[in-house]
């Protein structure tokens, strides 16, 4: 009787052993199998998500940005989830919540307007999901909120055009200015910096300056109602961009003008159809502002998602180059927007 009891208690101590031991034994394979679902298996899903928020896409420069920066990300393996603002502050704001939402690994602000961007950024923040501000400009209380700028100087391109007209016409011009959209820092540089510069020669003269949203027809029409009123003593056009500039052109010719001789025309961006306008004798100079940021915007990404910003700066600008007629024909060739 003692030994069938000692017999069957230690059956039943085996029994539990051998289930505590298949129990360790589960619990070491589902920990593996979790490793490995973390570390591979479906390759694409473990690529960096990476959410751009546009402006809009209505202009080539504009979509030789975005098309930049999503080669860009192609190349670097990211996973990239794009949202056009569609020229609307509120969408923007929301895309970025979106992306906040779906816990992106990190994103890009390409932003239209400089202010209202302060609750989004903090969203952002306290999820822990880092910002890179392309192309234009934000205007935040507290600067950590991104962690950095990537894009044109936009305020020297201003300088540049300033100082290549006074050498031009002697310190002496009266100048219709063609703005871009309000609020967008790109306008409110090259409004300030081409001030900066003129202010010294007091015989340059705005005697016109109205924002054209840095559209062709726009700024078409806007320049129409310009010459109906000051047609006679208009004797150059600051455009903030190109495509304002070109629809200046088309102003001034149906005005039975010619721009680039009777109306001098200078323009920002660069772009192959002002080079063709430069080559043409229409347009007199473009000052560059390179939309082919995708890949410096990458390799910030890529330090900033291997945690690795000690030292990178607040701002990183691209240097601008100045184009006009006398150099337009050699280089339209290389033009790649
Ligand atoms: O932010 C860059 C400016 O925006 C470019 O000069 C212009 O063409 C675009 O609309």
């Amino acid at each position: 009787m003692k030994n069938l009891l000692n017999t069957t208690l230690l059956r039943r101590a085996f029994a539990l052993s051998t289930l505590a031991m298949a129990a360790v034994l589960m619990v070491l394979v589902s920990g593996c199998a979790n490793t490995d679902q973390a570390a591979g298996g479906d390759s694409s899903d473990k690529r960096p998500t990476i959410g751009f928020v546009q402006t809009g896409d209505l202009s080539d420069w504009r979509k030789a940005h975005t098309q930049s920066v999503k080669d860009a990300a192609k190349a670097a393996g990211y996973d990239l989830k794009f949202a056009d603002g569609q020229a609307k502050l509120e969408n923007q704001v929301k895309a970025v919540s979106s992306f906040i939402s779906q816990g992106v690994d990190a994103i890009i602000i390409a932003p239209l307007e400089v202010s209202g961007w302060d609750n989004v950024l903090e969203k952002a923040k306290k999820r822990n999901i880092p910002v890179l501000i392309l192309d234009r400009q934000v205007e935040v209380e507290d600067d950590s909120l991104y962690v950095t700028y990537i894009g044109a100087d936009t305020y020297n391109e201003g300088i540049l055009a300033a100082k290549w007209l006074v050498e031009k016409v002697d310190g002496k011009a009266k100048v219709v200015e063609l703005q871009g959209s309000q609020g967008a820092s790109p306008t409110i540089n090259r409004r300030d910096s081409f001030r900066e510069v003129i202010k010294d020669h007091p015989e340059i003269e705005i005697i016109a300056s109205q924002a054209a949203d840095y559209e062709l027809t726009k700024a078409k029409e806007v320049m129409e109602a310009i010459l109906k009123a000051k047609g006679d003593e208009i004797e150059v056009v600051y455009a903030h961009n190109d495509y304002m500039a070109l629809g200046a052109i088309q102003a001034i010719e149906e005005a039975g003008k010619k721009p680039g001789t009777d109306i001098m025309v200078v323009s920002i961006d660069g772009m192959k159809s002002a080079f063709e306008a430069l080559v043409a004798g229409k347009l007199n100079c473009t000052v560059e502002c390179n939309p082919l940021q995708g890949p410096k915007a990458m390799e910030a990404i890529a330090k900033i998602l291997a945690g690795n910003t000690e030292g990178m700066p607040k701002k990183q600008m691209v240097l601008d180059k100045v184009f006009d007629q006398s150099n337009a024909a050699e280089e339209i060739g290389n033009r790649q927007y």
